[in-house]
């Protein structure tokens, strides 16, 4: 991104230049990535960086055709992993507008995790900005088939060559775009879950931080599960290791036949999950005795061998909302329901993604339409 500034696009907080593209993916290309855009593993053609540097603040805004960036061998998140990240998505609406999903609750989520990295604050305003101008960049890069949507990754990394362990005092938040179908490739009707003996996150740690680290801890369970023919990995507790916590990128709701929705609470430890927020609102409003209570992998056990436990579902962003059929500890295993989707988990889901998709009215004004 080193070529000269051509245009200049205004934001409320703060004024990205923009840099032309020199050769943008052809329209041919670009078919043929969202007929099958999978999960992760094609990106649009622009990016956003926002420089920050101690004593200056944010700075240096630039929206240009992504490619690799420059970092000093010695920035510290290669060393001490100070990055924190986000995901959310854009739909393109019936209308043919386009809409983000409750942007302001990833800005300040993005924040609350840069509190505990000790990393700069980013406006919410910027945050937002940020991902309506890349959008509206790679507006043809939003898939139209249903379930397919264009995933945003803001991220933030400590620059600063330095190897003392301190918090940086340079970093760079970047905003890549890549459209996306179903996360899970299997596509089967419901996931299975493998719970872990390894432990996620411990009271005080980073646990409810969105930081990289997390998901790096989190990779040998993942390789566990998916060895042992698992979707997802589950983790429990690290005092007791009884209580669920969450699954390696999504939270769990569990429905009962007593009509109550039960959730483990935000404790400090897991993700306070945006898709998570929303469900328990729409529950409430249908009626639901919704608790947000521990749950422990006894209790699951029970209540999916006497049929009390009638469904189970994992969410978030990239997952949506995903019927969870099966779960494996050890060498013990047990099914939930029919070990299908159920009425409860499809219903939630097609409100939630009617109100994402612009096809259902937005009571709770969660949509916000940027063009
Ligand atoms: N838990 C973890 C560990 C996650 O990575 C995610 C995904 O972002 C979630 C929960 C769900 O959060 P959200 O609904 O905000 O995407
Ligand atoms: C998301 O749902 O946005 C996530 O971050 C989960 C996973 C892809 C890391």
């Amino acid at each position: 991104m080193a070529n000269a500034a051509d245009t200049t696009l205004d934001a409320p907080a703060l004024t990205l230049s923009r840099m032309a593209h020199p050769a943008p993916t052809s329209a041919e290309a670009r078919a043929a990535v969202l007929a099958n855009p999978g999960f992760g593993t094609h990106f649009t053609d622009h990016m956003v960086v926002i420089e920050w540097t101690e004593g200056r603040g944010w700075h240096d805004g630039v929206i240009g055709p992504r490619g690799p960036i420059a970092l000093d061998p010695a920035a510290s998140v290669l060393h001490y992993a100070q990055e924190i990240f986000e995901g959310l998505k854009a739909y393109t609406h019936p209308d043919g507008s386009i809409a983000l999903f409750r942007p302001e609750a990833n800005a300040a989520r993005f924040n609350a995790s840069a509190a505990r990295l000790a990393m700069p604050a980013l406006p919410e305003e910027t945050f937002v900005e940020a991902v309506k101008q890349l959008v509206l960049a790679d507006r043809d890069w939003i898939p139209a088939q249903d379930g397919a949507s264009l995933y945003l990754r803001p991220f933030m990394i400590a620059t600063e060559a330095f190897l003392g362990v301190r918090a940086a005092k340079s970093y760079k938040f970047i905003v890549i775009a890549s459209p996306a179908g179903n996360y899970f490739k299997s596509g089967a009707p419901a996931v299975s879950i493998w719970v872990s003996e390894y432990t996620r996150a411990a009271p005080g740690g980073t646990g409810a931080a969105k930081c990289g680290g997390n998901y790096a801890a989190s990779l040998v369970p993942t390789a566990e599960a998916f060895q042992r023919g698992h979707d997802q990995v589950l983790f429990l507790d690290a005092a007791e290791h009884k209580w669920v916590e969450e699954l390696g990128g999504m939270n769990l709701f569990f429905a009962l036949d007593d009509g109550s929705l039960i959730t483990p609470p935000l404790s400090g430890t897991i993700l306070p999950g945006i898709t998570r927020d929303s469900l328990l609102t729409m529950a409430r409003e249908e009626g639901l005795n919704v608790r947000e209570e521990r749950y422990s992998i006894d209790q699951w056990r029970a209540d999916a061998a006497s049929g009390r436990l009638l469904e189970c579902f994992a969410c978030g962003t990239a997952a949506v909302v995903t019927p969870v059929g099966r779960v494996a500890q050890g060498d013990s295993d047990f099914t939930i329901g029919s070990g299908g989707p159920g009425q409860l988990t499809a219903r939630l889901k097609d409100r939630l993604v009617s109100i994402q998709r612009g096809s259902a009215p937005d009571p709770h004004g969660w949509v916000v339409k940027i063009g």
